[in-house]
This record gives structure tokens, C-alpha cells and sequence, in this order.
């Protein structure tokens, strides 16, 4: 039977979110892609809020990708430029909502400026915990995948971990999200049903959630809408249906 209500137990504890369609969003408004990321801003702040209180623990959103690097330098600069804007105006929020800032990708690719205000603001919520809110800056999964089995060929070529000892686990303390539970929900906006380079091993068990909705106009109730679906899935990893409902 399909819920219609929103049941506050049984709620996903990591949400992660393709942020798309900011640039369809503008041309749909007759507006330049810059007012897409713009207004993309607002819902990024509607989005965390409502996450907050619904006491979801981890919410992780791609803001940018490795191959985003390849967009017109303008329109990179308004990002970069955006994300500095955004920390700034955010940080007091994120002290009062107990609220941990967290990072995964590339970092030092960054622009100084933006890698300064994401090290202040990180290091300064570093001790919150009613939500890790994590921001996939200059990421890649591939690239992540890359640097991880750089570390741990590095480990055992030192002698610090034996080839037999290396396993998920141990992959899993060298990702960028060694301080995250797997990914529960994977929503992405705009339509687009591909996963472009993002969490790949993380998301082994997710359930995937694709709207048509552009991310400016995507809200709390749209937010409800994709808790509400994810709700009335039966997540099975691999068992049978009858070995759920015991
Ligand atoms: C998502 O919106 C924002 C980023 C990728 C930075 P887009 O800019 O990709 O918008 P579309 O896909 O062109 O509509
Ligand atoms: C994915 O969106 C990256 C982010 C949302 C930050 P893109 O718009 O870059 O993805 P593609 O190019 O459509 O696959
Ligand atoms: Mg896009």
C-alpha cells in the first residue's frame, strides 16, 4: 500500500543530491545561465533547512564536477565566485543549526579564495552534529577511485597494510566519504537519468529518484515528494521479499 503521509521514522540517513538543470532553468525564464545558478542558491538553502528538520544526518550535493572544469571560464568564475557568496552568507546559519560543513573532491584545484573560506568554515563547524552537510566540490568518482588505490598501493608498498588485509572496509576508511554512511536516496533533478561521474561506489545500494523539476524550482515539497517514493520501496540487498517481512 502506498503512503500518503511522510513517516518521520523511517526517514533516509544520507540523502545526496545531482543539483541539475540550473542553466535549462534560465533559458525556460529567458534569463542567462548565471541567474540558473543564481537562483539555484535558494533551493540549495530551502533543501538544507527542510533536511534539518526532518533530522536527516547526512546530506551530500554535487555542486561541481571534475569535468565542469571544462565550461566557459565565465561561467566558472560565477560559480566559484557563488560558492565563496554562499559560505559566507551561510556560516552563521551553520554554527546556530549545529550543522557540520564537509567537503569531498579536489580541493586544492580550487581557486585560493575558495579554498580559504571552505578551510575557515569547515574548521570552524568541525565540532556540529545534527547534520553533516558535505558539498562535492571539483569531484570526480573516478578520480576519488584513482586516489584510493594510490594510497593503499603506496600502504602496502611501505609495509603498513598487507595485500591480504586490503577490503572493502579498508577502501572504504580511503574514499573522500570515509566519514559518511552509504548513500541511502540518490535524487537528481532536471530529467536527466545519468549519474555523471558521481559517488559510483557509494551508491551500490541506493535508491535512485530522477525528477523533471529544474533545480531553482525544486523545493520542501518536492524534497517530501522523493521521501515519500523512497518510502514505499522495499530495499532488499539481495534477499528475498518474504526474508524482509519477517
Ligand atoms: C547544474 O546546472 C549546476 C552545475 C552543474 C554547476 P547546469 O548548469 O548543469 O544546468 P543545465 O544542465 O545546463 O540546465
Ligand atoms: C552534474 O551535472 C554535475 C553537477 C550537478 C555539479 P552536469 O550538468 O555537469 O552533468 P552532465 O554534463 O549533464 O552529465
Ligand atoms: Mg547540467
Amino acid at each position: 500500500m502506498m503512503n500518503k503521509n511522510l513517516d518521520r521514522n523511517k526517514l533516509p540517513k544520507h540523502v545526496a543530491i545531482i543539483m541539475d538543470g540550473n542553466g535549462r532553468w534560465a533559458a525556460k525564464n529567458g534569463l542567462q545561465r548565471i541567474s540558473g545558478h543564481d537562483s539555484g542558491v535558494k533551493s540549495v538553502q530551502e533543501i538544507v533547512e527542510e533536511a534539518l528538520d526532518l533530522n536527516i544526518p547526512y546530506l551530500t550535493l554535487y555542486a561541481f564536477s571534475t569535468d565542469n572544469w571544462n565550461r566557459p571560464q565565465h561561467e566558472i568564475g560565477v560559480l566559484m565566485n557563488l560558492l565563496v557568496k554562499y559560505l559566507k552568507s551561510e556560516f552563521n546559519k551553520l554554527i546556530k543549526n549545529n550543522i557540520r560543513l564537509n567537503t569531498i573532491g579536489n580541493i586544492s584545484a580550487l581557486p585560493k579564495l575558495v579554498q580559504d573560506e571552505v578551510k575557515r568554515v569547515s574548521e570552524k563547524t568541525k565540532n556540529n552534529e545534527k547534520m553533516v552537510l558535505t558539498i562535492a566540490l571539483s569531484y570526480g568518482a573516478r578520480e576519488e577511485i584513482e586516489d584510493v588505490v594510490k594510497k593503499i598501493a603506496l600502504e602496502v608498498k611501505n609495509n603498513t597494510i598487507s595485500i591480504e588485509n586490503v577490503d572493502q572496509s579498508i577502501i572504504n576508511r580511503h574514499l573522500y566519504t570515509r566519514n559518511l554512511p552509504d548513500v541511502d536516496l540518490l535524487i537528481r533533478t532536471s530529467g536527466e537519468q545519468r549519474l555523471s561521474n558521481f559517488l559510483l561506489w557509494q551508491i551500490a545500494y541506493a535508491e535512485l529518484y530522477f525528477t523533471k523539476i529544474y533545480w531553482p524550482d525544486f523545493g520542501k515539497k518536492d524534497l517530501h515528494e522523493a521521501l515519500l517514493n523512497y518510502q514505499n520501496r522495499e530495499r532488499r540487498f539481495g534477499k528475498t521479499s518474504e526474508q524482509i517481512n519477517v
